[in-house]
């Protein structure tokens, strides 16, 4: 059995995650990262995990265009969901509000990995939004490791 991870980030973390996950998912793993690689074939897969990080409450728009776009097939496919992102408080309407409802319903997984914050990368506006909103002034990094292999044990025992 072959699975597809499907994710899109801005700084670095949902890669990482998709990473992660790819170490654990057994069988053949291919990752595609939907702001640089060309269009997939999905009809090679029996199962696809998707993921992206939130930034103002709404997951990165490669990941909605994704889902609208090959809805058909991903139904019919294994399915795991994971979203990246700080406030976990938030989770489950951000995971409702990133991901089709048709897909949510056929998942098999649905999971809120965590972050990070890396201020390195961030641009001022950002920085200051994430001292205001977070309270945060540090690089940070809360991966939720348990949640990531929740994903793992969905997909590799099916
Ligand atoms: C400007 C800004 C806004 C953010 N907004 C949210 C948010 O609304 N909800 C949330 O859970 N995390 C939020 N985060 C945290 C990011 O989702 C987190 O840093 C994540 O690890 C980024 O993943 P990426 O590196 O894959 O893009 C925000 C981060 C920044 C810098």
């Amino acid at each position: 059995m072959s699975t597809l991870i499907v994710y899109s980030t801005k700084y670095g973390c949902a890669e990482k995650c998709a990473r992660m996950l790819s170490e654990k998912i057994t069988g053949k793993v291919d990752l595609c990262n939907l702001k640089t690689s060309k269009a997939v074939d999905l009809a090679a897969y029996d199962k696809v995990v998707i993921g992206g990080s939130i930034y103002i409450g709404k997951v990165q728009k490669e990941v909605s265009r994704f889902c609208l776009e090959n809805m058909s097939i991903l139904k019919e496919k294994k399915l795991g969901l994971f979203i990246c992102g700080m406030f976990k408080e938030h989770a489950e309407k951000e995971l409702k509000d990133s991901f089709p409802v048709e897909l949510l319903n056929n998942a098999l997984a649905k999971e809120f990995l965590g972050g990070e914050f890396v201020f390195k990368k961030m641009n001022p506006v950002e920085r200051l939004m994430v001292k205001k909103i977070a309270k945060v002034d540090k690089e940070l990094t809360d991966i939720l490791e348990e949640n990531v292999n929740k994903i793992v044990h969905s997909m590799n025992n099916i």
